[in-house]
C-alpha cells in the first residue's frame, strides 16, 4: 500500500512537470507562467512572515532565487504583437512607456538581489529583506498590470 501511494505521488508530480512543459510558448503564456512562479514564491515567504508556516531559510532562499530567475527573463516577454490575447493582464503602457516598465523591473530585480545577498537566517531578517521586494511588486502592478493587487 505504501509503495502504491509513492507511485501515485510520483505520477502526479510527473503531470505537474508535464503541465508546465506544455503550458504554451506564446510570450503571453510564458510571462503568465513566470508570474505564477513569482506568486508561488510570495506565498512561501508570506506564510512564514504571517506565522502560518515556520521559518525555513532554505525555502525562503529558493523563493528569492525564483524571483531572481523571473527578473532575468520577464523583460524579454513583451515583444510587439503580444499586447493582447490569452487574457493578458499586461497594460498597454508597457509598450508605450517601455522605459518606465524597464525601470520598475530593474528596481524589483535590485531589491531581489539585495534580499539574496542578505541571506536571511531568521524571520526578522526575512521580513527586512522581502519587504522592499513586495513594495516593488505592488508598484509595478499598479502601473503596468490591469488588475491591481
Ligand atoms: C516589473 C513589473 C512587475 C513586477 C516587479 C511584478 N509583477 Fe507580477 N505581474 C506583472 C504583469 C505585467 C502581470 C500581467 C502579466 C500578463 O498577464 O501578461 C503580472 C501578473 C502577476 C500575477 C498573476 C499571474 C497572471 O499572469 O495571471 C501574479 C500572481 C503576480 N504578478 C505576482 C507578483 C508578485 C508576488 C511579485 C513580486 C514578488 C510581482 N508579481 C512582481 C508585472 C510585475
Amino acid at each position: 500500500m505504501a509503495s502504491f501511494r509513492k507511485f501515485t505521488i510520483t505520477v502526479s508530480l510527473l503531470f505537474v512537470t508535464m503541465g508546465l512543459a506544455v503550458a504554451g510558448d506564446s510570450p503571453q503564456e510564458q510571462r503568465h507562467e513566470l508570474m505564477e512562479d513569482t506568486g508561488g514564491g510570495a506565498k512561501t515567504i508570506g506564510k512564514m512572515l504571517e506565522g502560518e508556516n515556520p521559518f525555513d531559510a532554505a525555502a525562503a532562499m529558493e523563493a528569492l532565487q525564483t524571483w531572481a530567475k523571473v527578473a532575468g527573463q520577464f523583460g524579454d516577454l513583451f515583444p510587439e504583437g503580444s499586447e493582447t490575447g490569452f487574457d493578458t493582464e499586461a497594460k498597454p503602457n508597457i509598450w508605450s512607456d517601455r522605459e518606465g516598465f524597464d525601470a520598475a523591473l530593474n528596481a524589483w530585480a535590485e531589491a531581489v538581489d539585495a534580499a539574496i545577498a542578505a541571506s536571511p537566517q531568521d524571520l526578522e531578517a526575512l521580513g527586512a529583506a522581502a519587504g522592499p521586494v513586495f513594495k516593488k511588486c505592488k508598484a509595478c502592478h499598479e502601473e503596468y498590470r490591469v488588475k491591481d493587487e
